[in-house]
């Protein structure tokens, strides 16, 4: 392999820095040994952190309801085609206790930004949760509020946050969502968000349109600033029924490499191998365990749903019962010499 890459790499390790150069030599090296060095290194970073341990967040889908209309999002408000469904209290408690049963401890609530669910729904159905299951995590994803409510979701009772910031650049930004939405405000969110508390979850799509490897790098800068707990990357993948129907799908082989890089530079944080790599790959979640990823995500929403929550095309896992995704997952993580943890998973250096 190209002793410049390996070098680049071990610098990466060493300092938990990357370099502009070190980026595009990384990005752009041919798979094969070059890339088995990253992966292998970022594995070890992780095995050394988390040892063989995979930690399940069961994900309850729990509205396709959304106000907002980024241009690849399969449940954006202009997308007439969409099935819309919204979940009861009671259905997402029944979704929760299900999983509760199935040995999960962390629950994420993602929706998309549905005024329906106001503070005193999203405050009740958290609190509810809260009693029921003391001692699990509450995760939310129901995008920007304002830091008021974020505190009154936190004082009811919930623990971490994923919103990812889908790019750091406000141009890029601005190529994929409607002017009503700025990369300010959601920067802005996450930050209040870390500051009340949460742990917190940023990250990207790899493979959007227009994206550049100076975008990424701005996006791991941003990273580095905000300090996030968790981070969230998956391919892009096109949605039929969206503006960007036509547009190519993100690299597998780029997800992978980043996921390793992010390992690499945050060797602490919780990093899932997402279903969007899942649906991409047959075998990338499996690849991205193998790349440093630590966490997977399988869907616990009730059957009936799953195949309404589209954001991209051919979403795997919408036939399946929760119970058999997680016999699925756990064969999966088995295969590849690992095991599922029914811990938590909080970040090494965090309990809220
Ligand atoms: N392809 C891949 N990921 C997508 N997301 C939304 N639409 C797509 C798509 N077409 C991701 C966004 C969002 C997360 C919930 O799902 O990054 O933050
Ligand atoms: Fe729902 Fe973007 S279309 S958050």
């Amino acid at each position: 392999m190209s002793r410049d890459l390996k070098k680049e790499i071990d610098e990466i390790r060493r300092s938990g820095r990357i370099s502009r150069e070190g980026l595009e030599l990384i990005l752009t090296a041919p798979a094969g040994d070059d890339t088995g060095y990253l992966f292998e290194a970022a594995r070890d970073t992780s095995l050394r952190i988390f040892g063989r341990d995979i930690y399940l967040r069961g994900l309850v889908e729990f509205t396709s309801h959304c106000k907002n209309d980024c241009y690849y999002c399969g449940i954006r408000r202009s997308n007439t085609k969409a099935d819309r469904y919204r979940l009861t209290e009671e259905e997402i408690l029944a979704c929760c206790d299900a999983g509760a049963g199935l040995g999960f401890s962390t629950f994420v609530l993602q929706g998309g930004d549905d005024p329906y669910y106001d503070d005193e729904r999203m405050c009740h159905i958290i609190s509810s949760i809260r009693a029921r299951h003391p001692d699990c995590a509450i995760t939310l994803s129901i995008g920007e509020r304002s830091r008021k409510t974020y505190q009154s979701y936190y004082d009811a009772g919930a623990n971490r946050y994923l919103l990812r910031h889908e790019t750091a650049n406000e141009d890029h930004y601005g190529m994929l969502h409607p002017s009503s939405m700025s990369g300010k405000d959601r920067k802005r969110c996450l930050f209040d968000l870390k500051e009340i508390g949460y742990q917190v979850g940023c990250g990207i799509m790899v493979g959007t349109p227009c994206q550049t490897r100076d975008d990424i790098y701005e996006d791991i800068l941003f990273m580095q600033e905000l300090g996030p707990h968790m981070i969230g990357i998956g391919p892009f993948i096109a949605h039929k029924d969206t503006p960007f129907a036509n547009e190519d799908n993100g690299s597998v082989d780029v997800t992978l490499k980043l996921l390793a890089i992010l390992r690499l530079i945050f060797p602490k944080v919780l990093l899932p191998a997402t279903t969007a790599l899942g649906t991409a790959d047959g075998a990338g979640r499996e690849k991205g365990i193998l790349a440093g990823a630590n966490v997977l995500m399988p869907n616990l929403s009730p059957p009936d749903v799953r195949g309404k929550y589209l954001l991209y095309d051919g979403k795997i896992c919408t036939g399946e019962e929760a119970a058999e995704c997680r016999i699925c997952l756990q064969k999966r993580i088995e295969s590849i010499g690992y095991h599922v943890s029914d811990d938590r998973g909080d970040h090494p250096d965090f309990r809220n």
